[in-house]
């Protein structure tokens, strides 16, 4: 099958790609996992061109961080004019303007009209460890609750925060104290025989005697939540169930923070995902797609919250610098520019049909599930059982990337298909993609003969 923008001319890997793949066995440790086994020579909007000329469709986005697309004309234009100025002061050396427009923006776009401030860090794990720094200086607590099968980073706090043993935390405890994991509400799992109404009701009473018999609310400085789990299986929890915990955590004195890394930026046809729960966290995450590729992070948040921390107890060398600021500031005014709040939830809704005319076909798709671009299927060996079905995933990665497609697994069980496109990714572009995943699943289904 010949298609228009994905073209994979040679074996994977091809020579060129070969040559380097070895010398990365040499020198690169296999703890650094990849996808594909290939190279990039260049990246453009939604299409990724490898070191021997294949051409690939992205519906990775560099898990979640390309919702601007690749090199973006915008943002690539704002980086050489800061390359030019100035590369790196400190902020806490010399400050610099593009830090102090970024904080402004940030703080007037976050959901909420208090006032709020904004630190910005390099990763995401970054960001999520100084939320919990600020969050214990501010209610002198210490206790973290996070939820079962969350994914917060890989630092030794946020791994403690993360869910999946294998391969995140697997041999690599003692673990940080005072981190305590509550469940999570998840749909397509919910105990048979109990309506949608009852199960919220029964996972927002598991929160309540979890705050019982795990730790003590007044104890807690703060709940850290996925507003939809990315790393977990793109799962969306109710709206219910996100209200009444940032409830409970309000009538505690909790702070409620929202971990937007994954969801933000209009990739859930809003800025934010917590926008869709109507609910107004006291501090929120973020990063990937906020830089466009650059290593930033930062933390929103009640302006009161923000100022417990004292000088010097916030930062680090590089935490936001000047080239990631003029990147956010450009993907910024792309978001406005070309409406990526509205393209995140068209493309939302043209893959959640494609996916859905798939489950109708294959039994072995247990669930279609998502919220604006942030969409994903749920594999499963049977449809009563809902055992995860792993290997079918694995082989329908492949599959695509044979074709020019690329793409991801995600979950605990490793069984979610999922897609993170560039939300500046053409129609065209987006149906040959789906296109491929459907071609993909009928040659892994019926290598692995299962329908
Ligand atoms: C929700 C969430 N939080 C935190 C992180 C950690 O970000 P980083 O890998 O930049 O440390 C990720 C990364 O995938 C994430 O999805």
């Amino acid at each position: 099958m010949s298609y228009k923008f994905a073209n994979v001319k040679t074996e994977l890997p091809g020579p060129k790609a070969k040559e380097l793949l070895e010398r990365r066995k040499q020198y690169v440790p296999k703890g650094v996992s990849n996808g594909i086994p290939t190279f990039v020579e260049k990246a453009q909007g939604a299409i990724l061109t490898d070191v021997d000329g294949n051409t690939f469709i992205d519906f990775a986005g560099a898990i979640g961080t390309i919702n601007a697309g690749h090199c973006a004309p915008e943002v690539v234009e704002a980086l050489h004019d800061q390359v030019d100025k100035y590369i790196h002061t400190g902020f806490n050396v010399m400050m610099y303007e593009p830090y102090i427009e970024l904080a402004e923006r940030l703080a007037k776009l976050a959901p909420g009209d208090h006032e709020k401030q904004v630190l910005f860090l390099n990763s995401g794990a970054e960001a999520v460890e100084n939320a919990v720094k600020i969050a214990r200086k501010y209610t002198k607590r210490q206790g973290v609750v996070v939820f079962s099968r969350g994914f917060h980073g890989r630092t030794l706090l946020t791994m403690t925060m993360t869910s999946k043993v294998k391969p995140y935390k697997f041999e690599f405890g003692p673990f940080a104290p005072e981190v305590y994991k509550a469940p999570y509400h998840y749909e397509y799992r919910r105990p048979e025989g109990m309506s949608a109404e009852q199960y919220d009701q029964y996972i927002l009473n598991e929160f309540k005697t979890f705050l019982q018999g795990d730790v003590a609310p007044e104890n807690v400085a703060a709940v850290v939540m996925e507003p939809v789990q990315g790393e977990g299986g793109f799962v969306v929890p109710s709206k219910t169930f996100v209200q009444g915990v940032a409830e409970i955590c309000k009538q505690h004195g909790i702070v409620f923070v929202a971990d937007e890394i994954q969801t933000g930026f209009s990739r859930t046809g809003k800025l934010f995902a917590i926008e869709h729960f109507d609910v107004v966290p006291d501090l929120m995450t973020v990063s990937k797609s906020m830089g466009a590729g650059l290593p930033i992070s930062g933390v929103i948040g009640r302006k009161e919250i923000m100022e417990a921390a004292n000088p010097g107890e916030l930062g680090g060398t590089y935490a936001g610098s000047p080239l990631g600021c003029r990147a956010a500031l450009a993907v910024l005014d792309m978001i406005e520019k070309h409406d990526l709040n509205e393209k995140g939830r068209i493309i939302g809704e043209k893959v959640m049909d494609r996916f859905n005319r798939l489950a109708d076909k294959y039994d072995i798709i247990g669930d279609v599930r998502g919220l604006g671009a942030m969409c994903a299927i749920e594999f499963v060996k049977d449809r009563q059982t809902k055992e995860p079905n792993k290997e079918i995933v694995g082989t329908i990665v492949n599959e695509a990337n044979k074709r020019g497609l690329i793409t991801l697994s995600a979950g605990l069980f490793g069984n979610v298909l999922r897609v993170l496109m560039p939300l500046v990714i053409t129609d065209e572009q987006l149906e040959e993609g789906l296109d491929i995943i459907e071609e993909a699943m009928e040659a892994a289904t019926s290598a692995l003969q299962v329908h």
